[in-house]
Order: structure tokens, then sequence, then C-alpha cells
């Protein structure tokens, strides 16, 4: 997620802002850059890579101002290099952005129509021309500002600058966070708040649809329509640490709560409803008609993803789908040929055992594509030459354990088995539209499941001295048991594992007695009374069982010793909703042990060794 900071006061903005850019480094960044105003002049520097390389630039090139914005990039439009560092500027007007822009491409054709022409591949300079087309005409910047927004689509939060008017910034927000900080004859602006704690404790959370023009005298908050808003002013006593997580105490947890966001993040301009189409930027997977069959390649928790993702892609698209551990792929010597797909699912692209697998597929002839977070990471770029990639829109995930990465990769997953079934014929139009409005209902479920945390913290109170934990659950929702299993071993450290319901009879049923918890996924949908009868064989034993169910399911509690309810949704999707009481079971178990959450021992975040 990209870093926003921003200046106006009487002192140098320079180093207010880059070191307000440092606090922020923990969100992940690939390039950097400021941009100050000063006697009617813009000047700008940025760098690719790490803060310490803009600090050079600076310090060959210093440059001098009091009105100033800067920016840490977290690519999604176009790949990290200087030219599409922020800030962007045009005519004057200087541009930083966090979000993406969903109309881009239609805005980028309407300009180029004008005759406008573009410096960099991002949707970011996108705004500062529309800006500019109006500022041109003699239009003051609040208006100029306002006209702009009212032709963007998407999630932004963008702070804004003009040569012509250095006596104020404008920062307007939709979906991507930005808060105001304020002092005395100087006021700040940023994406989070470790970026200002220096400088002051009283902020303003500016919500969506919100925009605010920051002068050194004060701020005015206003509707992008210019309705007037008076600022809830907050004092924050957070210490540094605290900041970047958020205020949450791990970034687990942090990352846990961002899901909604996450998820609307990854959705968010890939879906025409009208023509129920799913547009996959970045991919180019040819004529799919001609794929008889995918392999899905990945470890751990993406492995876990893709399990789901086979229940997805055969159920919607009807292709044959295997899943491989990565790490066991290429010494299998597989079957493969033109007609098979393999696709690579990683968070950070860098997992040297799914990377080892795509190369060794594109040697044997495969189209290699990929489902990833990181932007032009090692697996990004092993497969752009090929099928392409679908990234995340997660951010940066931080906490060892993935959480927010994998339900956004199960999104993905299903993401692209309605754009396979739609381009392969085998899903109807309105049959999608359906799919697609589920799928659009989930950060919403989420919440409705985070705001359970308290039932959950419940839970874990009562099972965290356990020594073995069983996880069943059957269909997709098998995958979500080995999920769970793998969530509360590696940060609780208890032995956990994670069984088909259906084949607990064939072995782990002999481990069962009063002292072993059982967690069991029985949610409506085809696989419902099985799994009921399933779990009906764990409580014969005296074993205790934490169920999750769906709302409205009455019955369950006579089964259930605990029962946690998610919303209704498609049973492909139910797993992205099921999840996450997993997620937050296993957090609260590690935290009441007192375990290191966000760094477990013997576990890195990307493992790149085979
Ligand atoms: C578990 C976890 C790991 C990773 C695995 C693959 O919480 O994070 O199991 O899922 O190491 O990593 P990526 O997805 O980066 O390839």
């Amino acid at each position: 997620m990209c870093g926003i900071v921003g200046y106006i006061g009487d002192e140098e903005a320079t180093g207010i802002i880059v070191e307000g850019l440092r606090r922020l480094e923990y969100r992940g960044y690939d390039s950097a850059g400021v941009a100050v105003v000063r006697d009617g002049k813009t000047t700008i520097r940025r760098a690719v890579g790490k803060l310490k390389n803009l600090d050079k630039v600076l310090l060959e090139q210093p440059v001098h101002g009091t009105l100033g914005i800067g920016h840490t990039r977290w690519a999604t439009h176009g790949r990290p290099s200087e030219q599409n560092a922020h800030p962007h500027e045009v005519d004057g007007i200087t541009v930083v952005h966090n979000g993406i822009i969903e109309n881009y491409l239609q805005l980028r054709q309407n300009l180029v129509e004008q005759g406008r022409t573009f410096k960099s591949e991002t949707d970011t300079e996108i705004m500062a021309h529309l800006v500019a087309v109006e500022t041109n005409k003699g239009t003051d910047l609040i208006t100029a500002v306002k006209k702009a927004l009212a032709q963007v689509r998407g999630a932004y939060a963008f702070l804004i600058q003009s040569e012509k008017e250095p006596d104020k910034l404008i920062t307007a927000k939709n979906a991507s966070p930005i808060v105001i900080g304020y002092g005395e004859g100087r006021n700040y602006v940023a994406s989070d708040i470790p970026a200002l704690l220096e400088h002051t404790r009283k902020f303003c959370f500016l919500k969506d649809g919100q925009m605010a023009v920051i002068t050194r005298e004060g701020v005015k908050i206003t509707t992008e329509d210019g309705e007037p808003v008076e600022a809830a002013i907050r004092v924050v006593d957070w210490s540094p640490v605290m900041a970047e997580k958020g205020g949450h105490k791990h970034f687990m947890h942090k990352e846990i709560f961002e899901q909604p966001s996450a998820i609307a993040d990854t959705i968010r301009g890939r879906v025409r409803m009208e023509d129920a189409q799913v547009h996959l930027d970045g991919m180019s997977l040819g004529d799919v008609t001609k794929l008889n069959r995918l392999i899905i390649a990945a470890c751990g928790t993406s492995y876990h993803a893709g399990l789901v993702g086979k229940f997805m892609i055969e159920g919607i698209a009807r292709i044959p789908v295997e899943v491989d551990l990565a790490g066991e792929f290429r010494y299998r010597s597989p079957v493969i040929d033109e007609a098979t797909g393999v696709l690579a699912i990683s968070q950070s692209g860098e997992t040297a055992d799914t990377l080892a697998a795509i190369k060794e597929a594109k040697t044997l002839g495969a189209t290699v594509f990929a489902v990833c977070n990181v932007i032009e990471s090692s697996i990004a770029r092993e497969c752009m030459e090929s099928g392409g990639v679908m990234y995340t829109h997660a951010g940066p995930e931080i906490g060892v354990a993935s959480t927010k990465a994998f339900t956004t990769q199960l999104v993905a997953l299903y993401l692209l088995a309605v754009y396979l079934g739609r381009a392969r014929g085998t899903l109807e139009k309105a049959r999608a539209q359906e799919l697609l409005t589920h799928l659009r209902e989930v950060p919403q479920q989420i919440e409705r499941v985070l705001s359970q945390e308290a039932a959950l913290i419940t839970i874990a109170r009562r099972y965290h001295k356990a020594r073995d934990f069983l996880y069943l659950g059957r269909g997709p929702n098998y995958p979500i048991a080995l999920e769970g299993a793998l969530k509360l071993k590696e940060i609780s450290y208890i032995h956990a594992e994670g069984y088909s319901a259906g084949e607990m009879k064939h072995g782990p049923i002999a481990l069962i007695d009063e002292h072993l918890p059982t967690v069991g996924i029985a949610t409506q949908g085809p696989f419902y009374e099985k799994t009921v009868s399933n779990l009906e064989e764990v409580k014969a034993r005296d074993g205790k069982l934490i169920i999750i169910a769906t709302e409205g399911d009455s019955k369950i509690a006579a089964t259930a010793d605990d029962v946690v309810l998610v919303p209704a949704n498609d049973p492909l999707i139910d797993p992205i909703l099921t999840v996450v009481p997993m997620q937050l079971i296993a957090y609260h178990i590690a935290d009441l042990n007192g375990t290191d959450v966000d760094q477990p021992r013997n576990l890195a975040k990307s493992v790149t060794v085979e």
C-alpha cells in the first residue's frame, strides 16, 4: 500500500515529508518521491528502491520550499520505475495517489484524444491531467479538483498541489485512508498516523466522499460536492509502534481486520456487471478454449488457496485442475503439454519451490501464469513473458502467518474461474451475474464475521491450553480445515491436524476423547448433512466441538459446544468466510499463550531456499 505525506507551513517541507515517509516504510514500497513548490515552480525528486536512494538524490540535488507532497509507491498500474514513481506533475499540478482508478483506460483514451501525452504508465497521472485541463482554462484549483473527481471511479486517496496556488494542499478520499494532522501555523496530511506522530497528536480521519483544503492557517472539510463537514478531531496517544499497527496489538490482527478492504481492492476494476465479464489486467492467456488441463503449484497457505481454487475452476469453468505442492511438482516428472496451463499462487512471489516449479513447467512447454501479491517479484516476472500475472491487491502482508493474502487469493481464483467459464462458454451470463453479485457481498459479510471477535476470544480462552486440535471440513471447506490447522500450528505451536470430515472414520477418530477440541465447518450447502453426521461421531466420543455454521442454522447448537455463525453465500464463496473465524481463533490462542505472533519461531515470511 502506498504511503502519502504532505506538509504546508513555514519550515522546510522536504525533511518533514521524507521523515514521514520513513515512518511508513513498514508498509513496503518499491520507489519514492517528493515534490516541493517554491516561487511558483515545482521541483520533483524521485528514486526507485529504498528511501536511502531518494535521500542520495536529495543530497546531490536538494530542493527547498515550505509546501510539498511525498509518496512511497507499491506498484499497481505500471512497473516500479523512476518514471512511474509519484509525484506526477502536469502543467504545474502535482499529484500523489494511493488506490486504483477503475475507469483509467477510458479516461486515458479521452485525454489522448484531446492531444495529451503521458510520461508514465500510472493511473495517477490521469488525475494530474484532469485537474490541469480545468486549471488551464482559468478554473481555480478547488473547483478543478472537484470536476476531476466527478470523472474518476475507484479507490483513491489523492493529495494535490498547484504552483499557481501555493497556499493550499487539497486531499480527497474514497476507500483509501487519509488523515489530516493539525499544527500551529502549519498542517499535515498522511495516509497513516505514524507519519505524523512526531509533529502532532491531533488528527482528523477523512471519510469516503470527503475532501479537504489544507492551508497554513486551517483545514476546511467538505463533501466532494462542496457541502461543509464538521471536522471530528481526535487526540491520539498511540506510541509509534502502536501506530504502525494502526492501534492493533499485532500486524496479524491488523491484517485480519484489513480483509474487507483488501478483498474490495482485489475485486475493484475487474468486474463488468452489464455483460458479466471479468477483466484480467496483466493476463494474456490466449485462446483458453484450447486449455484442456490446469495444474496449480503453490506452497503452504497458498497451496490451500489452490485446493479451494480447484473447486472453483472445475465447478465454474469445467476445466480439470490438479493441485501440486510446488516442492514436489518438478520431482515427479509431470506430464505437461502445450494445452496445459500451470498456475503459480504466491503471496511473496519469491518462494523458491514455486519459482522452480513454474520454470520447470515453462521448459516443458506449458503456459505459466500467477496469482501473486508482490508486483515485479521473481514469480511475477517469470510469468509475464508467458500467461501473465493477476495481482491480489492485499497490500503488504507483514505478519508471517498469511491471512489477507489468502482470502484475496481466493477472490482472485474465483474471478479467474468466472473469466474462464465465460470465455469457454461454460457459464451463462445470468449465472455469472449472480456469482459476481455474491462475490461483491463478501467484504461486508466478513465485517459481520469480524464483529463476533468477543465470542471467538471466549472460545480461545476455553481451549488455549489444549495439546492437540482437530479441524474437519468437506468439499471446498476441506482446504479450510487444513488452513485452520496450519494457522494454529504456526503461531501457537499447538499440534493440529486438518482432515476431510468424511475421512476421519478411517483413522483420526481414534484420537478423539474429552481432551481433544475439534473445529468443524458445517455450513449450508451440498455437504451439510454429511458433515453434521461426521461431527456427531466426534460428539458421541465426548470430543469438544466448535462448529462454524451458517446464520439461521438453529439445529446445529444441539451438536456443538460452541457455534460460530457466518453469513450465507454461494458454496464456492463460503470458504472465504469460514476461514476468518479460524484465523481469529488461532490468533487469540497464540496471544493468550504469549507466543511471538508476528514472527513465530523458525519461520520466515518468504522462503527463498528449496
Ligand atoms: C503460512 C504461510 C506460508 C506461505 C508459504 C508460501 O501462514 O504464510 O505457508 O503461504 O510459505 O508463501 P508464498 O505465498 O509467499 O509463496
